[in-house]
């Protein structure tokens, strides 16, 4: 019954309509999870899912840059996914490989600018290819920025930070009193995006699985039970509505922000 009524006002309320374009969050990234769940439960392989999760990373994509979002970060394949069965990764980079092919023109079309984040250098050649590709044919691009966590860990990406920074002590370019937040966030391999607003996974897990721990320290976190595959624009509607429903008061107090 209470599922039911969900579903009613889910299909009646017009979202897209109340999100107020001058508070859209600046950065979103995306935990896109279920894709696996999603074949499982229709009986057919995971990899299929996979297939369904890149359709749905379209729609994203696109329904972000319609609303003028300027940053869009999704987590397409984490440090810890290498451990998954081969066929499963060497689909997955496939995958890769023929969406980042297709979708050249869109992302051109679209003046979208893509990006790449973390241990690139275990990607295979073809993938790591075609990325360096597509993102230096979109470099000059601006509308937005769309960003692949691709062989992504928050962990190793801290790791990477501080041996770089340790090595600029040892060679004198940097002392240790002048480490500050500003001097790690230009070490980090998202330098050149601001911190996440808000934080979207999909498939009722309700965890950050390694992903921008530093990054995510204020963004709202958004949670839905919908499994990758199937999430929408309407979906990506009804999260934005959430997170501007919200009162962000980055350690402030309500009184202290209505005075502002
Ligand atoms: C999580 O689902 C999803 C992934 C590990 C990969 C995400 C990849 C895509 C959405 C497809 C291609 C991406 C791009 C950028 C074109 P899961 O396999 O962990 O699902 P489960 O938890 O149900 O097993």
């Amino acid at each position: 019954m209470a599922e039911n009524l969900v579903t009613v006002i889910f299909n009646y309320v017009d979202y897209k309509n109340q999100i107020k374009s001058k508070q859209l969050p600046k950065h979103i990234a995306v935990i896109m999870d279920g894709n696996g769940r999603w074949a499982k439960q229709k009986g057919l392989l995971r990899t299929i899912g996979h297939e369904k999760g890149s359709r749905a990373v379209r729609e994203v994509v696109e329904a972000s840059a319609e609303l003028g979002l300027k940053y869009l970060t999704l987590y397409a394949f984490s440090t810890e996914n290498w451990r998954r069965p081969k066929y499963e990764v060497d689909t997955l980079m496939k995958l890769l490989v023929s969406s980042l092919r297709k979708e050249i023109h869109r992302l051109q079309d679209n003046d979208i600018k893509l990006n790449a984040i973390g241990n690139l250098e275990l990607l295979p050649s073809k993938v790591l290819d075609e990325l360096l590709e597509v993102i230096e044919s979109t470099k000059n691009n601006s509308r937005m920025i769309l960003t692949l966590a691709l062989s992504y860990g928050s962990r190793e990406e801290l790791v990477h930070v501080m041996k770089e920074i340790a090595n600029n002590v040892k060679n004198n370019i940097i002392s240790p009193e002048k480490i500050d937040e500003t001097i790690i966030n230009q070490h980090l391999y998202t330098q050149n995006l601001p911190d996440v607003d808000l934080l979207i996974r999909t498939s009722g897990e309700q965890r950050i699985s390694n992903f921008l721990l530093w990054q995510i320290a204020y963004a709202e976190l958004y949670f839905t039970d919908t499994l990758w595959p199937d999430f929408s624009k309407e979906e990506l509607y009804l999260a934005l509505y959430s997170y501007q429903n919200r009162e962000r008061r980055f350690g402030k107090t309500s009184d202290q922000l209505s005075k502002q």
